[in-house]
C-alpha cells in the first residue's frame, strides 16, 4: 500500500490504552490557509486549507518536508500568527481572525531554540510567564518549585542559564511553557539543536512529562522516531504549501514506547511507512520547485 491509499482513508485518532476520548475538540482549525507576502512582491502560500480537532490529552506530531509551512500551521494554532482564510475556534470560541491575543495564556511554547533570559536565573525564567499573564502572587513559588522538579532540575532553581548543558536549558524551556499551566503546549523541533544521544534522552524525558501532566501536546518534529514514540497521532504535511498529506492513529501501545520500542514489529513498520510518505512528499516538492529537501 502506498502513501496515497493513506492519504483517502484517514483513521479515527483513539488514544492507545486510554478509551476513546467522546468529548469535542479544544481546538479547531476549518480550512486555515495563510499568505505570506513573498519576496517578488507576490504572494506565497504557506499553508493551504488545513482542517483539525486538537483533543483534550492528546499529543500530535507534526512531520513534513522543509519548509512545508510546519512551523507556520503552529504558530497560528497558538495564535502567534493570523490565518489568512479559515475559522478555528478553542474550547468551543469560534473565531474568524485567528485565536486572539487574550487567549495567549491558554498555550506554552517551546522553539527549538531555549529563549531562555540569560540575566535571570532559571527560577526567575520560570516566573516570566507568571508576571506576564498576572499570576506571579501567593503560590507562584510552589508552582515553579513543582515544574523544575518536574522536569528534574529542582536543584537548579539559582543557576543562571549559561551555567546549563543544552538538555538541560530546554527542560527549563519545558517547565516555563508549562508553568502558567496552558491548556496546550506547543513544541517547534524542541529537541532539534541537541546531539543524537541527549535527543533520545529527552524524548522519553518528554513521554514521561506528558503522561504526568496528560498535557495537550502538539510537536513539530523532522524525527519519525519522535513522533512514533511521543505520538498519539501522526500528521505529515506535503511539500509548500503545507497541506495535510497523511494522517493516522499510532497504534503502538503505550506499554511498548520505552527503550525497546525500536524492536516493536508495529513500530518498524510504521517507522518505513512514515519514511517513505515524508521523503515522497520532500520528492514531490523538490520536483515541483517548492522545498529543499526533507529536513533530516
Ligand atoms: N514571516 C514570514 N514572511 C514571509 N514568508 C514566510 C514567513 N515565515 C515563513 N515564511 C515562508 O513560508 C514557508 C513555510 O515556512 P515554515 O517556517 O512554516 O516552514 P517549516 O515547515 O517550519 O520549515 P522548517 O522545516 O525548515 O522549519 C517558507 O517558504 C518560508 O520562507
Ligand atoms: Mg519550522
Amino acid at each position: 500500500m502506498n502513501w496515497c491509499d493513506h492519504k483517502l482513508s484517514r483513521l479515527p485518532f483513539e488514544p492507545p490504552g486510554s478509551g476513546m476520548d467522546r468529548s469535542g475538540p479544544i481546538l479547531t482549525l476549518d480550512k486555515v490557509s495563510k499568505y505570506y507576502e513573498a519576496q517578488n512582491g507576490g504572494e506565497l502560500l504557506a499553508v493551504k486549507e488545513v482542517s483539525l480537532g486538537v483533543r483534550d490529552r492528546e499529543f500530535i506530531c507534526i512531520l513534513g518536508p522543509t519548509a512545508s509551512g510546519k512551523s507556520t500551521l503552529l504558530k497560528m494554532m497558538g495564535g502567534i500568527e493570523k490565518p489568512t482564510l479559515g475559522t478555528m475556534s478553542l474550547r468551543g470560541e469560534i473565531f474568524e481572525d485567528g485565536i486572539p491575543a487574550n487567549k495567549l495564556r491558554n498555550f506554552g511554547f517551546v522553539f527549538q531554540q531555549d529563549n531562555l533570559l540569560p540575566w535571570r536565573t532559571v527560577v526567575k525564567n520560570l516566573r516570566l510567564p507568571l508576571e506576564v499573564f498576572h499570576s506571579a502572587g501567593h503560590g507562584s513559588a510552589d508552582r515553579i518549585a513543582e515544574m523544575l522538579t518536574l522536569v528534574g532540575l529542582q536543584d537548579y532553581g539559582d543557576v543562571y542559564p549559561h551555567e546549563l548543558s543544552g538538555g538541560m536549558r530546554q527542560r527549563v524551556s519545558l517547565a516555563r511553557a508549562m508553568v502558567h499551566d496552558p491548556d496546550i503546549l506547543l513544541m517547534d523541533q524542541p529537541l532539534g539543536a541537541l546531539d543524537a544521544i541527549t535527543r533520545r534522552m529527552l524524548s522519553h524525558e518528554l513521554l514521561r512529562i506528558s503522561r504526568a501532566t496528560r498535557k495537550v501536546m502538539v510537536m513539530v518534529t523532522n524525527n519519525i522516531d519522535e513522533a512514533l514514540l511521543l505520538g498519539d497521532r501522526i500528521l505529515v504535511l506535503t511539500a509548500l504549501p503545507g497541506e495535510i498529506a497523511f494522517e493516522a492513529a499510532n497504534d503502538i501501545p503505550a506499554e511498548a514506547r520505552n527503550e525497546a520500542i525500536i524492536e516493536n514489529a508495529r513500530y518498524k513498520a510504521l517507522r518505513a511507512l512514515l519514511d517513505d510518505i515524508v521523503h515522497a512528499q520532500s520528492e514531490a516538492g523538490r520536483t515541483a520547485g517548492r522545498t529543499g529537501g526533507d529536513g533530516e
